[in-house]
């Protein structure tokens, strides 16, 4: 019996020799199997019980066990330090350095024309106006035909545009919005809607092909003048400052009765009159007037009962006063040198 019990101890001594010396877990893996495995000495030694007493059996299969308990709890602490250890080196070997330089490439700026539209918008929401939006290729019904203006018509004459065919074109005006949301919506009505516009004119410094406008409509029971200019005045002084007041001309526009083109306070020179203003201390932002009472019942909305005002503002205009652009070109070349002026 105290030979077993000695080649168990000697066994186990043997271990730890040559558990010292494991490198890696493939190593450690064969040791297990080497020891405890079916074939391994552990299990060589045991087959040797057989041939003990019943009395020594107890004594042996305490010290077996130990043995056994003493091998895996070694293995596995070193089969788990070993882990460790290789783990941290994969993640030392796929370290990104992630302090590398890299390149910018710049963050954008809005554009001047969307800065000046967004400020309009954010004042007439600010006065309860919703925000409505429409086709920039239209019919011509309601660039033209409804709103009073027939074929013929000498206000043709001055918004010649781009004809699809003879009843689409590119709109010339965002005052087609108007017979578009009456035809929808039942009053009260109260929204603006800002939009690309289009007409064959050259390029110059004040004019050019495609451009911006917000159109106003207000149609309800008891719209009047009034309303009008106090809508305007807010919305000059806002945009422009306190010291900002509006100028009514009498005009004619074919949908609006009576029709006025409004003038502000020169941004420039406040009024004294300087090179921006042509030295009239005013300056041409819109032009408005009183829905006409034929355009309500072409929409299907009774002038004996409902009355309006509508406006139309350029857009570009009001951008380079607001932000003093001296030429509206400059607006569309797309200039990232001006552009990032805006940011
Ligand atoms: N649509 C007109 C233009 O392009 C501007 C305009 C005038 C709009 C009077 C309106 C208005 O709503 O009432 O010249």
């Amino acid at each position: 019996m105290s030979d077993m019990k000695e080649s168990l101890l000697a066994l186990r001594d043997r271990f730890d020799k040559e558990i010292e010396q494991i490198k890696d877990s493939d190593a450690a893996e064969k040791m297990r199997v080497a020891y405890l495995g079916k074939k391994g000495s552990l299990t060589q030694v045991l087959r040797g019980m057989g041939g003990l007493t019943p009395e020594e059996r107890p004594e042996v299969g305490k010290v077996a066990n130990d043995v056994r308990t003493h091998m895996e709890e070694f293995l596995e602490q070193v089969t788990n330090q070993i882990k460790t250890f290789e783990s941290s080196k994969k993640l030392e070997r796929e370290k990104i350095d992630v302090t590398l330089p890299y390149k910018f490439n710049g963050a954008g700026a809005r554009h001047p024309l969307n800065m000046a539209i967004n400020e309009i918008c954010d004042i007439f929401l600010g006065l309860g106006y919703s925000i409505g939006e429409g086709p920039e290729v239209e019919y011509d019904k309601y660039n033209f035909e409804l709103l009073r203006i027939p074929e013929g018509h000498p206000a043709r004459d001055t918004q010649d545009t781009f004809y699809i065919n003879d009843n689409i074109l590119l709109r010339t005006q965002t005052s087609g919005m108007q017979i578009r949301i009456m035809e929808q919506t039942k009053p009260p009505i109260k929204v603006i809607c800002p939009g690309k516009v289009y007409r064959s004119d050259a390029l110059d410094s004040t004019h050019s092909p495609v451009f911006h406008q917000i159109e106003g409509l207000v149609v309800d029971k008891g719209v009047t003048m009034g309303d009008l200019v106090g809508s305007l005045r807010l919305f000059a002084k806002k945009l422009f400052g306190d010291n900002t007041e509006i100028r009514l001309r009498p005009h004619h526009f074919p949908f609006t009765e009576p029709s006025v083109e409004v003038d502000l306070t020169c941004w420039s020179c406040g009024g004294c009159g300087c090179r921006v203003c042509k030295n009239e201390g005013w300056i041409e932002v819109l032009g408005a007037g009183m829905v006409h009472p034929e355009v309500l019942s072409n929409c299907g909305i009774d002038p004996e009962v409902y009355s309006g005002f509508a406006f139309g503002i350029g857009v570009e205009r009001t951008a380079m006063g607001r932000y003093g652009i001296d030429d509206i070109r400059l607006l569309y070349e797309n200039d990232v040198r001006f552009l990032e002026q805006f940011k």
